[in-house]
């Protein structure tokens, strides 16, 4: 009863849809805000947190979860550079690209980094990015970060796309101008299609089961025939030939023929 006057506050206040996400997970970050405001229930944190602004944003992010680096996960980046890309641009005179749970930017970014190391030029593809949190948004907008979330980039690439400011490090222009960033519910109408590219990463895991199935099948359906549909590390899809999908890389999905 408590926890779904939590939901239902959530989804007025965010228009996130908690029944969706891994109840277990959820209730193990609101544990910790619960404790740290001393209420010593869900109704009680509503309460509480509709007189206080900064904690309604702790509670976003608590389940938001937005880590993410740039060229996080460089086996998946190689693939795209070395074999998605270089196939896709052969047969294509555009391109589309989707980051669908981008956070604040640097998944996106890296595909428009690694499109210019290419030197593909900017009319030969698009690259939309789309995140539930307004917040992550505005971050990626203004595209700082801290050097420990470029470790994981090629050598060389902080010089070239990035300018060292205060305390951290600001991505050039010329690729901030080729991502569009966007708010988009993931579980609500998705993106018209057809999509060449679209990536989905380390978003499924926090979802349920019977979600996380309902979004691969729409990703399915909006891609391209030939195009890939890429997830986390941690995420699979289970039978992916019922979707008319095919493993082909890691964690590259390609949507057969
Ligand atoms: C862990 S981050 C992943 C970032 C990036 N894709 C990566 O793998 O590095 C998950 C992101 O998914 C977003 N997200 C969660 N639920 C969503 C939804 N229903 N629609 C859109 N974005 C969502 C969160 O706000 C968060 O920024």
């Amino acid at each position: 009863m408590d926890y779904e006057y939590l939901k239902r506050y959530v989804l007025g206040e965010f228009g996130m849809d908690l029944s969706a996400y891994k109840d277990n997970q959820i209730k193990r970050r609101l544990e910790i805000l619960l404790t740290r405001t001393n209420t010593d229930d869900y109704k009680g944190y509503v309460q509480f947190i509709k007189k206080d602004d900064g904690e309604r944003a702790k509670l976003l992010r608590a389940l938001t979860v937005n880590t993410t680096e740039f060229y996080r996960d460089p086996v998946v980046f190689d693939y795209l550079k070395e074999q998605v890309f270089p196939g896709l641009l052969k047969e294509k005179e555009r391109i589309r690209i989707w980051s669908a749970g981008s956070s604040d930017g640097p998944e996106p970014y890296t595909i428009a980094m690694i499109l210019d190391s290419m030197a593909i030029p900017t009319q030969r593809f698009q690259i939309y990015a789309t995140d539930i949190d307004n917040e992550v948004l505005a971050r990626a907008k203004v595209g700082k970060y801290q050097e420990r979330r470029l470790a994981k980039l090629p050598s060389g690439w902080r010089e070239r796309y990035f300018r060292e400011v205060d305390r951290g490090y600001i991505i050039s222009d010329d690729i901030k101008n080729r991502v569009s960033f966007k708010k988009h519910d993931l579980l609500g109408k998705l993106l018209l299609g057809p999509w060449d590219v679209v990536l989905c990463r380390n978003v499924l895991i926090y979802l349920n089961r019977e979600a996380q199935q309902n979004l691969v099948t729409k990703f399915a359906h909006l891609l391209e025939s030939g195009g890939y549909l890429i997830l986390g590390w941690p995420e699979y899809i289970f039978q992916p030939e019922k979707q008319g999908l095919t493993r082909v890389g890691p964690c590259t999905y390609k949507k057969n023929s």
